[in-house]
């Protein structure tokens, strides 16, 4: 098939296909294929979506099995066993050994809804409409996390006004030297200050889209004890950056703080299937009964997904096997940068990293090393304020040897474009 299909029926709006274009047939592990055949390497893994790889047999046979069976394949927000098997393994392997105590909450299959859905309860429990969000934070496209989402060029989008969150400095860049915390402190102290006390502070730990910016866990012990001087909810958007990325299974465990929402999405259903869930203490759960509805918030498959991908976690070790990869993730990059522009920077941990192309001042140079990986086999996107980091999101369970593969292309293509 060419790709021509697209370009003259698929609405202008289609994006990584822009940059990927080829067409793509079948996946496995840390392989995408396309229908000529061609194997790619895949280094941005669904967004983060899948973190157990494309097509992992135990989760692929769990599907199957459900399928063969005529589990149910929908059933709203009904009781299913599939929903109980996953609610049981959801506490059982990740909330109790780590003394946590959440209700879920399933929202709509994406995960911009677990950020409206967090927003709205946020709300509700405080009675208050404010939000503090962070700049260069990403949180979804729909208008409530649209609003906390930093990007002119996706907030330009909304068409319309974008109501009732201030944003806060994230502590990097020019914004690294003043002491932010302090700031949010004397705003919030000052009943002049001229901008409202929030419901909920809403923040991802490592702002992925925003260029793989890591906070410090200084910084995020002091914005949690800052949320409970003032009395405001912490909302934690583990969306990306959740489900192990970072080696932890949350991104927050590195800090010892506990949120008092989380929202997840992407790899929870450890197949690439769409779900996304809130995760609430259980005094701010204040819902009524379908005060937040949605057709498809029981994707049965995604729960006999995720239910299956919680078992990986524990069986295949993937908080260890991160740790490691993430050492020999950041070496080579160090290296490579050392070989190519020691002037760059890198950001990152357990396995989202991120080099910074910034500082040479080219900037559609990012494109043209994006590009050349892609001729040479490797899929990897850029992010950040200006597009100009190259953000590595490799599967969690990528090989060593994979993952040395992609580095080696990583490092030609930079050399031939510098
Ligand atoms: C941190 C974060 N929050 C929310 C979202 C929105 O998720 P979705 O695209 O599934 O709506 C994303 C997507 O990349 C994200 O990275």
């Amino acid at each position: 098939m060419r790709t021509e299909v697209f370009q003259q029926y698929e609405s202008e709006v289609r994006s990584y296909c822009r940059a990927f274009p080829t067409v793509f047939k079948r996946a496995k592990g840390s392989f995408i294929e396309g229908e000529d055949g061609r194997r790619y390497l895949d280094f941005f893994a669904g967004a983060g979506a899948l973190n157990y790889g494309h097509n992992p047999d135990f989760i692929r046979d769990k599907l199957i099995d459900y399928l063969r069976d005529d589990g149910i394949m929908h059933a709203l927000d009904m009781y299913t066993v599939a929903k109980g098997e996953f609610i049981q393994s959801l506490q059982e392997k990740i909330l109790l050994p780590r003394k946590l105590d959440y209700r879920v909450q399933f929202c709509g299959p994406t995960g911009t809804n677990a950020v409206e859905a967090a927003l709205k309860i946020a709300r509700k429990v405080k009675g208050r409409q404010n939000i503090f969000a962070f700049q260069g934070g990403f949180h979804g496209m729909t208008l409530g996390s649209l609003a906390c989402t930093g990007n002119q060029y996706n907030r330009k989008a909304a068409g319309t006004v974008l109501p009732n969150v201030t944003f806060m400095p994230y502590p990097f860049g020019a914004m690294e030297k003043i002491d932010t915390i302090a700031y949010m402190d004397a705003v919030l102290s000052d009943p002049s200050s001229g901008i409202d006390k929030p419901a909920a502070v809403l923040l991802e730990t490592v702002q992925a889209e925003g260029g793989v910016v890591v906070a410090r866990v200084e910084w995020l012990k002091k914005l949690r004890a800052l949320c409970d001087k003032h009395d405001i909810l912490m909302i934690v958007d583990d969306i990306q950056v959740g489900c192990g990325r970072t080696g932890n299974f949350f991104s927050f465990e590195r800090a010892g703080i506990v949120p008092d929402v989380i929202t997840l999405s992407k790899s929870i259903s450890g197949c690439g299937l769409p779900m996304s869930i809130v995760l609430l203490k259980p005094e701010i759960d204040k819902w009524s009964p379908g005060e937040h509805n949605g057709t498809f918030r029981g994707n049965q498959l995604a729960f006999v997904g995720g239910a299956a991908a919680l078992e990986l976690w524990t069986s295949l070790d993937i908080q260890g096997q991160v740790e490691k990869k993430a050492r020999l993730v950041e070496s080579a990059l160090r290296s490579i940068i050392e070989e190519v522009d020691p002037r760059l920077s890198l950001r990152g941990l357990g396995l989202i990293w991120g080099v910074d192309f910034t500082v040479t001042g080219d900037n559609d140079l990012i494109e043209r090393v994006l590009a050349k990986c892609f001729e040479k086999g490797l899929i990897i996107e850029n992010a950040g304020r200006k597009g100009q980091v190259m953000k590595l999101l490799p599967p969690l369970t990528v090989s060593e040897s994979e993952l040395q593969q992609g580095l080696d292309i990583i490092r030609t293509s930079m050399k031939e474009c510098f």
